[in-house]
């Protein structure tokens, strides 16, 4: 496995340790090596010591002696033959097999040029001695015209049988728990449509803000960083059809699809649609918290959105006249990534005490963060002289049953040394995702917001994003 961009955060704090830990399980190929390629003159020796990090001392002192580094620039095609020849060499000297795994853990602006020298040094071709393929992070382009044209220049070198495009949401335990939950059981499944369902609310809210990440941020944005790969995903496995195999294909065909039945963002009437907002200081859990124009590297009059609200409809036959809500922002109270399936209410209420009372509405949460589970809210009688309701809930708590999820890339890693494509991202859906966000990016950046900020950290949004929502509200506030 060669990692582009290993002295980054995403190997230290992602990759490196799903590897010790696929490792300790003994689930690796044998011999397995990384070859970490970075800009920074770092040895193999600087490598191990840098990206030890919490590893338990003899898992770590196995796995340390497969780790090498080799420090190169991405644009400079002899660092590409260097890299040859040390992969050569790291092959005869440990008996390695000849397949590679190219993992591009860099800046989005080298995925293009690393693809392209990978091609051009002869690494990425499959020549009958084994696979050769290329993970790519998000984000895959920044907008529909730049994501196909890297398409196309990475098409040029790789087939789409050896791109990898990951979403490490896919790889969440919880998350495919979704797929079993819905197509794993009958009793679900004949609710799971327009007769029965009212809403669908979909959250993926944080209380960090953008760290130190604010160049990336800066550029990227809400849209960009969460709802055109994981809010869609989510929203694609909540509300797809059935497909006839848990296979790439066929998963893959109905998310597809279902993004095809999103009805565009009515762009005349986008304020009701879409809220766009941007967190200013305040306190989280207590502690003041400073405003996003004052977090490192962002410009102090920055439009960037840190929160957005959206409100989506599908045009099919099972969830025509189904609102989709979707809202995520960085510093809201908690984190919190949760997709709520609010049911109708009962036609008739026919508890004479409780005429007033709105009739009961059923909820199914799914908890993807930060307690895994999955709660079936019902109305229960409340013991009383007069007869009272209320809702309760039925849950089913991951880690009390199972314990601790695994990080989502161990099973993302593991589906890529397998060849197993089901959990990456095929190359329609990405352009059928950026289809859909492109003319919303457009639209507000033509016109930039001017009441920025307009919400303080530690909320749950701007006041405008409880417009959306037709009169029902969101959870958890
Ligand atoms: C990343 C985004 O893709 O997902 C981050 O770039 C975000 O901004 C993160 O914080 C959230 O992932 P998780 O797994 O912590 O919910």
């Amino acid at each position: 496995m060669v990692i582009f961009g290993a002295t980054g955060d995403l190997t230290r704090r992602k990759l490196m340790p799903s590897l010790v830990s696929l490792a300790a399980k003994g689930v690796l190929p044998q011999p397995f090596n990384v070859v970490g390629y970075a800009i920074e003159s770092w040895d193999d020796q600087r490598f191990r010591e840098q990206l030890r990090g919490e590893a338990d001392p003899a898992q770590w002192q196995g796995f340390a002696a497969n780790l090498f580094y080799l420090s190169g620039d991405f644009r400079d095609p002899a660092g590409y033959a260097r890299l040859r020849e040390r992969l050569a060499q790291i092959d005869a000297q440990t008996g390695a097999h000849d397949n590679r795994l190219f993992y591009l853990a860099t800046p989005p602006s080298f995925y293009g040029d690393i693809v392209r020298q990978l091609g051009a040094a002869g690494l990425a071709r499959e020549d009958g001695h084994g696979w050769r393929r290329v993970v790519i992070e998000k984000p895959f382009g920044r907008d529909l015209a730049s994501a196909r044209a890297l398409d196309h220049e990475i098409g040029a070198v790789l087939k789409e049988s050896q791109i990898y495009r990951i979403d490490h949401y896919l790889g969440k335990e919880t998350v495919q728990n979704l797929l079993v939950f819905r197509f794993g059981n009958r009793i679900f499944e004949p609710l799971w449509n327009r007769e029965y369902i009212d809403h669908v609310q979909i959250t993926m809210a944080e209380s960090l803000g953008v760290e130190q990440r604010g160049k990336y941020y800066e550029e990227a944005g809400v849209i960009r960083d969460m709802f055109q790969n994981h809010m869609l995903q989510l929203l694609c496995l909540v509300a797809m059809e059935p497909p006839v195999a848990f296979e790439a294909d066929a998963v893959r065909d109905e998310t597809a699809k279902l993004l095809r039945a999103i009805r565009p963002l009515p762009l005349d009437d986008l304020h009701a649609w879409a809220v766009r907002g941007q967190y200013g200081a305040g306190q989280i859990d207590g502690q003041p918290v400073a405003a996003y124009r004052a977090e490192p590297n962002v410009a102090p009059d920055s439009t960037t959105p840190t929160f957005a609200a959206l409100k989506l409809r599908l045009d099919n036959w099972r969830w025509d006249g189904v609102p989709f809500y979707l809202r995520s922002g960085k510093r809201m109270p908690r984190k919190l990534t949760e997709i709520a399936v609010r049911f109708k209410r009962t036609p008739h209420l026919m508890f004479r005490p409780l005429r007033d009372r709105a009739p009961g509405a059923n909820t199914i949460a799914f908890n993807l963060q930060p307690d895994e589970g999955i709660a079936l809210s019902f109305e229960v009688k409340q013991p009383s002289d007069e007869l009272r309701m209320r809702s309760v809930d039925m849950r089913f708590d991951y880690d009390a049953m199972f314990g601790e999820p695994p990080e989502s890339y161990e099973a993302l890693l593991l589906d890529c040394m397998q060849g197993d494509q089901t959990l990456f991202v095929r190359v329609d859906w990405v352009d059928l995702a950026w289809r859909l966000f492109t003319p919303l990016l457009e639209a507000w950046a033509i016109a930039p917001p001017d009441d920025f900020p307009n919400y303080p950290a530690g909320a749950w949004g701007p006041p405008a994003a409880n417009m959306l929502t037709d009169n029902r509200r969101w959870r958890n506030e």
